[in-house]
């Protein structure tokens, strides 16, 4: 099975680059580089995800007026470059395109009544924005997102730097399940009794919409893997084994040192990237997989092929970072934000679907929905100004906390020992307290929310307005 392979060019290994280059059909699906404006048709399509049938009415995007087969395209984009989509919705419901972990003006955000009007079906809507930050991110709607997502509409973003190192080749995995019954058709998307747990996990688990797939990649080369968890749910706990492998970048951000794999935590939203040393033996296989829970899997398998690049591994050097102002702690103010359970009741209807519970609360508030009027900010904050989210989990549940618009520090955690480099999403962990420093420098409506959606939809949702 062929490798996403873009640049392999180190230290003059073209002839090896020759051996990976990829057919052009899947390439054209899997990797675009984008010419401004992108067609992003969100549509049906159908696929073999599980073993016994072909699932009908799957959702994803396509970039041509063609029908679109297989998972949403990865987008690649250039730091600080000009980015244009054209979205069009070929669905049967309303549907807008939320850009996760890119700190792009408001407008451009894709939340339906908050930042933008609802993309109805046979309308369109143009984005267009200049990401700053390099790294690994992905997209997805923000509308009916436990249907929508979970029917197949999470697709990962590169944002590609021109400073980068080079690789031997890059693998793109997107992580996710699905909730099929038999014949591999959609089963209900969660029961309510999980969705005040932990969430309702997928019954089929793939990678890049494959069980357990296979690629190639070069013996003894240095791969980097881009792994985005897409899954409403479900938290991985990543682990290699048959080749050293380095972490460098978590959420879009870069580590201060490349540190080795050994059992990393992530949750629905965040993203990892990885350094892979391939083995020097053609044939050779390195498993990446999932541990956490009774029933780990492999999540992907990278099979050596060729000749020895004969790379080190301890020659991987920490990636630029990206432009995130750091707090000002001396002037910082600081904001408490409890995340509980809260008494059940039923939200307000919404155009973008509700899926008729409440269970959560931050700050005692209980999401109300997708409605026109939001309700009040948690917090006002002013343009430019230091603040420090004192963030806390009071349940016995792993909550992956997502804030749109702005990235935030980890400063402490009564958790953690080993403080990751900036994020739009942290896993927090049961009981854990800690404090995430940012500097207000986006104005706009920003969304603050769980990314397990039964979580999300059912009232661990707010938004900070900054002025
Ligand atoms: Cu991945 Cu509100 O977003
Ligand atoms: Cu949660």
């Amino acid at each position: 099975m062929p490798i996403i392979s873009r640049r392999t060019l180190l230290k003059g290994s073209a002839a090896a680059a020759a051996s990976f280059a990829i057919g052009g059909g899947l390439a054209a699906r899997m990797s675009i580089a984008a010419p401004a404006p992108l067609l992003l048709k969100a549509q049906f399509t159908e696929a073999k995800l599980a073993t016994d049938g072909i699932t009908p009415k799957i959702m994803t995007y396509g970039t041509s007026e063609t029908a679109a087969t297989g998972m949403p395209p990865v987008i690649r984009m250039k730091k600080g470059e000009p980015f244009a989509a054209r979205l069009v919705n070929a669905l049967d419901e309303p549907t807008t395109v939320h850009w996760h972990g890119l700190r792009i003006v408001n407008a451009m955000d894709g939340v339906p009544e908050m930042t933008q009007p609802y993309v109805y079906p046979g309308d369109s809507f143009d984005y267009a924005f200049t990401p700053p930050d390099a790294g690994t991110f992905w997209y997805h709607p923000h509308c009916n997102t436990l249907t929508q997502m979970g029917h197949g509409l999470t697709g990962v973003i590169v944002v590609e730097n021109p400073d980068d190192p080079v690789f031997d080749a890059e693998i793109v995995l997107n992580l996710r399940d699905w909730r099929l019954g038999t014949g591999g058709a959609f089963i209900a998307p969660f029961k309510p009794r999980d969705a005040a747990r932990g969430g309702t996990y997928g019954t089929v688990r793939t990678s890049n919409w494959q069980q357990q797939p296979r690629y190639d990649a070069p013996a003894g080369g240095l791969v980097r893997v881009r792994i985005a968890a897409t899954d409403v749910t479900r938290i991985y706990s990543l682990a290699a084994e048959g080749a050293p492998a380095v972490v460098i970048a978590l959420d879009g951000n870069p580590v201060d040192a490349p540190t080795p794999l050994d059992l990393l935590d992530v949750g629905p939203g965040q993203r990892v990237e990885l350094v892979v040393r391939m083995p020097d033996a053609e044939g050779a296989e390195v498993k990446l997989g999932n541990l956490r829970g009774s029933n780990p899997f492999t999540v992907a398998t990278l099979r050596a092929t060729g000749t020895s690049l004969k790379r080190d591994i301890r020659d991987v050097t920490p990636l630029p970072t990206n432009p995130i102002a750091e707090a000002d702690l001396s002037t910082a103010i600081r904001i408490p934000l409890e995340f509980t359970a809260t008494a059940e009741h039923a939200p307000v209807p919404s155009i973008c679907g509700t899926i008729g519970y409440t269970f959560w609360a931050i700050n005692r508030v209980p999401w109300q929905g997708d409605t026109p009027d939001p309700g009040a900010p948690v917090s006002e904050l002013k343009l430019g100004k230091n603040y420090v989210l004192q963030v806390r989990n009071r349940t016995p549940h792993a909550h992956p906390i997502h804030l749109h618009g702005l990235s935030f520090r980890i400063l402490s955690s009564n958790k953690r020992t080993v403080l990751p480099p900036p994020t739009d999403t942290i896993l927090l962990l049961p009981d854990e307290q800690a404090e995430l420093g940012l500097v207000a420098d986006n104005l706009g409506d920003w969304l603050l929310h769980c990314h397990i959606i039964e979580h999300q939809k059912t009232g661990m949702s707010g938004y900070f307005r900054v002025v």
